[in-house]
Parts: C-alpha cells; structure tokens; sequence
C-alpha cells in the first residue's frame, strides 16, 4: 500500500528511550538479532491477519486485511534480507547478547494478537494501537540508524506502510462501530498497557534475578567453601583404621 500518508510522531516514551535504542542498534550482532527478530513479528503479525480477513463477514474489511496481510508479509522479507545481508557483511557470526527486548520489543505487539473469537471493532481497535505503537518505534529506529543507511531505508519504507495501517484501521473502526469506538480503544489500550506491564516486570526480574544470584554466588558461596577446604584439610590421607567393635557383625550395616 503506498499512499502518502503523513508520519506517526514518536510517543514521548519512544522518544525518551532515543539513547538506549541507539545504543542497541549500534552494534551490529545486535542488530542482526533484532533484524531477524522483527522479520518474524512481522510474518507471525501477517499471518494472524490474514485469518482475521478469513474470519470477518465484512468484505470491504476482508480486502483491507488482505493487504495489510500482504504488507507485513513484505515487511518480514524486507528485515530478514537486511539481516543477512549484515550478517554476510560482518562474517562474525552473531552472539545472542542483551537485545533489550522489553526496552525495544519487536515493532508491533502484533505477537499478542488473539484472532479467533474476536470481534471486528475489537481486531481493528487492537490493530490501530499497535500499528500506532510500531509507527512510532519505527521512526525512532529509522532516527537512530545515521550509521547503517541501507536499514534506515528499510524502516523508512516500512513506516510508510504502517502509518497507514494505523490509519484505516482507525477510519474502519469509526465506520463499523460509529457510536462506541472510543470506548473499544480505551479497552484496548487498557490491555496493551498490562502486557507492556507484564512485558516490563518480566525484564525487571530477569536482571534483578542475576544480580542476586551473582551476590549470592560472591558473598553466601565463599565461607561454605572456606569451611569445607578446612574441613578437607583435617581428613587423614589414605585408609583410616575402624574401631575392632565395628566388624563384630556382618547383620547390620555399622
Ligand atoms: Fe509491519
Ligand atoms: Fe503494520
């Protein structure tokens, strides 16, 4: 889809995190990891779209879907392509380090998305929110990539596309629920905003997990090992001879 559509403006969050997320796309296993993490929230996000075309009764809906199915569909060639071009180019092979994911989740949230079951004014408010979430990330991604033009073209593009995609969702919601769709937007964010929670506090946890585990292993792991390299130092060397009253009888174990 290639209407000119004016540019989602970074959230005051995105904006504020500008630093962290230049300091993880600096570098370049980095940015292969998220490349090729991204590539999959957008196929995953294409597919489950394209069952929402399948299962609505609108069919003004269903050609949307479609192509928006179709768009993100593109947007995961387009990431996983840039992925391996990087990684041909660097020949380091790429680690797995801190990635930052819950700083800088992949794009959309499109990978929370529950299709089944769902109504259209629910799909639709769920959709414009992350599409609006990914438009805003995406323009501060682009922002932050004055090193790695070729990716910072990616983005470009693919914001492009999400920019609409946050727009017709919005345009349809109005249109098939007129009177309540502000109503399905606030439900919506409600519940993006316990996920981006839960998102946050499982971050949290996993590094304040390692710091006490490294305390524990600093500060609680040396004296047992002081005591037990004291207790190993006391232990006669070699056989040691057993009081005579010990073998008196083979029916008992001592
Ligand atoms: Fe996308
Ligand atoms: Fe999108």
């Amino acid at each position: 889809m290639d209407l000119p559509r004016p540019h989602e403006r970074p959230t005051a969050f995105d904006r504020m995190l500008t630093p962290v997320h230049r300091w993880i796309w600096s570098d370049t296993d980095r940015r292969v990891q998220k490349l090729l993490r991204f590539g999959e929230t957008e196929t995953d996000g294409g597919r489950d779209i394209l069952r929402a075309a399948e299962v609505t009764s609108d069919p003004l809906l269903r050609r949307l879907y479609l192509e928006h199915a179709i768009d993100e569909f593109r947007h995961g060639v387009l990431f996983r392509h840039r992925a391996a071009e990087l990684l041909r180019a660097s020949q380091t092979g790429s680690n797995t380090g801190f990635q930052g994911d819950w700083l800088a989740p992949g794009g959309h949230g499109l990978d929370d998305l529950q299709v089944d079951g769902e109504s259209d004014q629910n799909m639709l408010a769920f959709l414009h929110l992350s599409e609006k979430a990914a438009a805003s990330r995406f323009s501060v991604y682009r922002d932050v990539m004055q090193h790695d033009l070729p990716t910072r073209a990616i983005f470009e593009e693919i914001l492009h596309d999400e920019t609409f995609h946050m727009n017709y969702t919005l345009t349809q919601l109005a249109r098939v629920e007129p009177r309540l769709h502000k109503r399905h937007l606030w439900r919506a964010r409600l519940s993006r905003l316990w996920k981006s929670y839960l998102r946050l506090a499982t971050g949290i946890a996993a590094v304040l997990g390692s710091i006490l585990l490294t305390i524990q292993y600093f500060v609680l792991l040396p004296p047992f090992a002081w005591l037990a390299k004291r207790a190993a130092r006391r232990e006669h060397f070699g056989w040691t001879k057993v009081a005579p009253g010990r073998n008196d009888s083979l029916d008992r174990q001592y």
